[in-house]
């Protein structure tokens, strides 16, 4: 699967957010090194602060299908932004924990680009004790 399709994966995905409080879904498709893609959504509460998003959504759920540390291989998030939607900070330190820091991260705008980064350029000096 090239990023163009893991991007196409994570935009498709948008219409199962739930996103009724902010209106701004997003989705996400991890590509694991087997090949499977997992995707996720932000899922929103009234509470707000019990909102998930997207990524941490797609990596729990790797998590819960067995997949270990090291077998991510990619992410790619995809939101209705003008501009390249990045990762929050909490998803960045729950990618560290699971990912390696040159692991590519793709980024899209609505021109519908894709902006290649890495684990490490949106984390860089990550708290992390890894050993991978
Ligand atoms: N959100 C994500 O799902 N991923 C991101 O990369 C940024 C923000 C969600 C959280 C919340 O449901 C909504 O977008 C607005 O912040």
């Amino acid at each position: 699967m090239n990023k163009e399709q893991l991007m196409e994966s994570a935009r498709s995905m948008k219409e199962r957010a739930y996103a009724p409080y902010s209106k701004f879904p997003v989705g996400a498709a991890l590509l694991l090194k087997d090949g499977t893609v997992i995707n996720g959504v932000n899922v929103e509460n009234v509470s707000l602060g019990a909102t998930n998003c997207a990524e941490r959504t797609a990596i729990f759920t790797a998590i819960a299908n067995g997949y270990k540390k090291g077998d991510l291989q990619a992410i790619a998030v995809a939101g209705d932004t003008a501009d390249f939607l990045p990762p929050c900070s909490i998803c960045r330190q729950v990618l560290a924990e699971f990912c390696l820091p040159d692991m590519p991260v793709y980024l899209t705008n609505e021109k519908k680009e894709i902006l290649e980064l890495t684990l490490k350029d949106l984390l860089p000096f990550a708290f992390t004790d890894l050993e991978m």
